[in-house]
């Protein structure tokens, strides 16, 4: 996602930036706490790590709360139940784009398990880690790597809890074994649920693989209780051989069903607009294959304040002014300059060589440096840090059925066609990621083998300004939700991706009859989640300019920009779509 290299940038400027980076990549600062209450922890306002919600709306809590044990967790659990107070579960970065940590109301309480982020127990002969829900995936990978164990499949960012990562179903990619959920390999947990006075208004259930309902837990949205504990299957540490191949995008819709069958790791990243996909040939090898290469995803690196605010100025030059063929120029050497540095993987954790780059699975399979750093050092940050200058943008993120992916492909592929131009603006964002999810056992998991389209596009500090080719992303966007189906992913996306999407579930009932048993008295449901699960309305919100920020599909032209050329018009593939397009006279 960070951009490294800058068309148009003179080269001593662009000489000056490397400079600083050389000398100051080492230092930055850790992400803002999400959460800002007054002294007393009360009065607080939460936010997620890029600083704002898909509305822009500010959520507020009357009270944070800070559980050390699974026994305070309890206790508060059970006094916000005695009073009815309602509870959202945050967490220490808030990484999900929507708003599932927004408490309603006047009298809100945020339970953070900030504090609850140690590993209990790594059984070596049974393949499993405990861990408490606030831990971070890259301590998991970590701890569990001492024990000579590793999480075959994960998130590719390790700064999500493991709480946080099942709330919302996250994954990595695989169409083996139980797929790439990580929801998928838990083995046991503990949830603390609100309950009546017969039981202390509070109470620990345990879950294992023989409930039944562990099938709503492992993808709860928070909405069910307060998760402490889980324990995951792990396997013994393991090596990979990672090689990144670049091919022309022609055979694309035809390769992509049996490229997930070809590489246990495999993923695609596509670049429409250059007619190009790399394709990442990923699998296991013996663990005597040498090699001790490092993943550190370039896009994931503290980068120079400095350089995110060039870039994000570049940025809104380029789209202010309609230039297209300026975003064109650095989207491909953006590309070329993560092409050639292996998109930040190394031999030997130093440098790139050739490859394939042979490593162990806990160097390899996650990164996020950017997350690790000094304090109060604002030189650098994770390129979306919301205090400086940098990265904003939007994010579609949903996976489509493995028998239609082809399809949708053409599609995008005959958008190409007609405005070539239209997907330099994603290719600025290192293009489209696809990666491969299985079907799962969980209620608001997968239900089919699929692939997941990531998607992230600029956004304006302006709502009311739109982007350019604003016509053709809000067409792909439409065409995989609705026309083909796709999931949205529950931590991602605008809110019209949400728009009946419970309706694709087949198991959405037994949610919902757990979430009865679970929170009768309705303390960890919110105005958001009823909306997303299909129990109030009022998942789009109709106003003004509201298509631009993927508020609503656009019925009539107010919804777009007219004072600037936008109106709501059909689809050019996809003809039930509904999109602002740029009227040129
Ligand atoms: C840079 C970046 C990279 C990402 N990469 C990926 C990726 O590779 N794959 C992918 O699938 N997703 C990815 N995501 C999305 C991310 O996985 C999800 O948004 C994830 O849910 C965020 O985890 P979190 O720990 O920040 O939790 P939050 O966003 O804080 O919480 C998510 C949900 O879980 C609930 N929750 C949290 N903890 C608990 C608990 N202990 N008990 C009950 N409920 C709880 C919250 O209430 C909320 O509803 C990425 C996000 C970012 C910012
Ligand atoms: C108040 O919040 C801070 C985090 O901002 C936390 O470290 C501290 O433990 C909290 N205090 C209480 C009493 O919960
Ligand atoms: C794409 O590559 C294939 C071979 O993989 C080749 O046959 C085809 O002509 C190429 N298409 C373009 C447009 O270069």
């Amino acid at each position: 996602m960070a951009l490294l290299c800058l068309k148009g940038m003179s080269k001593k400027t662009f000489r000056s930036i490397l400079i600083f980076l050389f000398l100051h990549a080492v230092l930055s600062t850790p992400p803002e706490d999400p959460i800002k209450c007054s002294s007393k922890n009360t009065s607080c306002t939460i936010t997620n790590s890029y600083g704002v919600f898909p509305d822009r709306s500010t959520c507020h809590a009357a009270q944070a709360l800070y559980p050390t044990t699974e026994e305070e967790l309890v206790s508060m659990v059970a006094s916000a139940a005695r009073n009815s107070r309602k509870i959202k579960v945050a967490t220490r970065f808030s990484h999900s784009i929507p708003k599932l940590v927004c408490p309603d109301g006047q009298n809100g309480l945020l339970i953070s398990t900030k504090y609850l982020n140690r590993v209990l127990k790594i059984d070596a002969e049974a393949r499993t880690i405990t861990v408490e829900s606030g831990v971070t995936l890259k301590q998991l990978i970590n701890e569990a790597a001492k024990a000579g164990l590793a999480l075959p499949y994960a998130p590719y960012w390790w700064g999500l809890t493991i709480g946080g990562l099942m709330g919302t179903g996250a994954h990595g990619s695989t169409l083996l074994g139980k797929g790439s959920a990580v929801h998928d390999y838990v083995a046991e947990l503990r949830i603390v649920t609100a309950a009546g006075p017969e039981d202390g208004y509070a109470k620990v259930q345990i879950l294992n693989e023989a409930h039944e309902d562990l099938n709503a837990v492992k993808v709860s949205l928070g909405v069910l209780g307060v998760i402490s504990q889980i324990t995951l299957k792990l396997e013994p540490l393991f090596k990979r051989s990672i090689t990144y191949v670049t091919k022309n995008d022609s055979d694309l819709g035809d390769e992509v069903a049996s490229f997930g069958r070809k590489h246990e790791f495999a993923d695609i990243t596509w670049y429409p607009s250059q007619r190009k996909a790399v394709y990442r040939n990923d699998d296991r090898v013996p663990i005597s294959t040498p090699g001790n290469g490092l993943y550190d995803f370039i896009p994931f690196r503290p980068t120079p304040s400095l350089a995110l605010a060039l870039i994000r100025s570049t940025e809104d030059i380029q789209e202010s002014t309609n230039d297209a063929n300026g975003k064109c120029l650095t989207a491909r050497s953006t590309t070329n300059t993560l092409l050639t540095s292996a998109y930040g993987l190394t031999n030997n954790g130093i440098i790139f060589t050739g490859y394939p780059v042979i490593s162990f699975q806990n160097r390899v399979q996650a990164s996020g440096t950017c997350l690790d750093s000094l304090k109060d050092a604002e030189i650098t940050a994770c390129p979306w840090d919301s205090r400086v200058k940098g990265e904003f943008f939007h994010q579609t993120t949903f996976s489509i059925g493995l028998s239609v992916a082809k399809n949708f492909i053409q599609d995008v592929q005959q958008l190409v066609e007609l405005e070539p131009k239209a997907f330099c603006g994603i290719e600025q964002y290192n293009g489209i990621l696809m990666r491969y999810v299985k079907a799962s056992s969980a209620y608001l998991g997968n239900e089919e083998d699929a692939i997941d389209f990531d998607i992230t596009f600029y956004r304006s500090k302006d709502p009311m300004t739109p982007r350019l080719y604003e016509d053709i992303l809000e067409e792909i966007e439409q065409t995989g939700i609705f026309k083909y189906g796709g999931l949205p992913h529950w931590g991602k996306n605008r809110n019209l991706a949400f728009d009946g999407a419970i309706n694709k579930y087949k198991n959405a009932g037994k949610f919902l009859k757990v979430k009865q048993v679970y929170d009768p008295q309705r303390l960890f449901s919110s105005e958001w989640t009823d909306q997303i699960l299909g129990l109030k309305e009022g998942v789009t919100i109709v106003k003004d300019g509201c298509a631009l920020e993927g508020l609503c599909i656009c019925s009539e032209d107010r919804h777009c920009a007219p004072n600037k050329g936008y109106f709501c018009r059909p689809g050019r593939v996809y003809k039930e779509a509904r999109v602002c397009s740029r009227l040129r006279s």
